[in-house]
């Protein structure tokens, strides 16, 4: 099949068609710095691990997982730009941290030219700041991004532990180290870090250690 074909069909996930995932690969790492590929394919890897071990679906895990940071490489007027061009509207601690917005430019990017469902795109859009009342494959993707394989920072192997046995631990710990990381670079804590640390501080309590249910959303 033509190329341009596969991407069409792709792009609006005619027939219910879901994308190769050594084509979204391909995809994805062609857009990315190259010293980036390494942490999304350990995202991919670990995002998996994280999605059987609490019953999310794999498949989604992974695409998310590819397609995370796939807008990562634009620096502030082009990150700027991809918000006017989707309509993106951005707040101030976004404005003066513009690291903060490919997580959004990223997903709409990615909808627009993979057709991900609202599932990946949410996931894709929270993974950097977090919000309250995360669903499953959000703190799925969150964690992964912050624990995959090739990370290496003081505590990683604690919180990468965690992250199998009490995922909304995990969480909690991971948007504090952020939260720090952040302060001692000198900028404002993002609001819905913020939100999301106290939302689950508030609501990890009513439910047992490593019990999922909390984390799951109706449908
Ligand atoms: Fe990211
Ligand atoms: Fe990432």
């Amino acid at each position: 099949m033509p190329e341009n074909v596969y991407e069409e069909i792709v792009r609006h996930r005619f027939y219910g068609a879901q994308p190769n995932f050594v084509w979204l690969r391909g995809q994805s790492y062609a857009c990315l710095d190259p010293k980036r590929v390494p942490h999304v394919q350990g995202c991919e890897q670990e995002a998996v691990r994280l999605a059987e071990r609490w019953g999310e679906d794999r498949d989604l895990a992974a695409e998310a997982g590819i397609l995370h940071d796939i807008t990562k490489k634009y620096k502030g007027p082009e990150q700027l730009r991809l918000c006017e061009k989707y309509g993106i509207i951005t707040d101030n601690d976004e404005k003066a941290n513009y690291k903060l917005l490919h997580s959004k430019t990223g997903a709409a990017y990615a909808r627009e030219r993979f057709g991900i469902g609202d599932a990946v795109y949410n996931a894709i859009w929270w993974h950097r700041t977090g919000h309250p009342d995360m669903t499953l494959l959000e703190k799925i993707i969150y964690m992964a991004d912050y624990v995959e394989p090739t990370r290496d920072f003081e505590g990683v192997g604690v919180l990468r532990r965690l992250a199998y046995e009490d995922l909304d631990a995990a969480i909690i710990k991971g948007l504090e180290m952020s939260l720090d990381e952040v302060s001692a670079n000198g900028l404002k804590p993002h609001e819905n870090t913020v939100q999301a640390l106290y939302w689950l501080r508030e609501h990890r309590n009513k439910t047992a250690p490593g019990d999922t249910r909390s984390v799951r959303k109706e449908e």
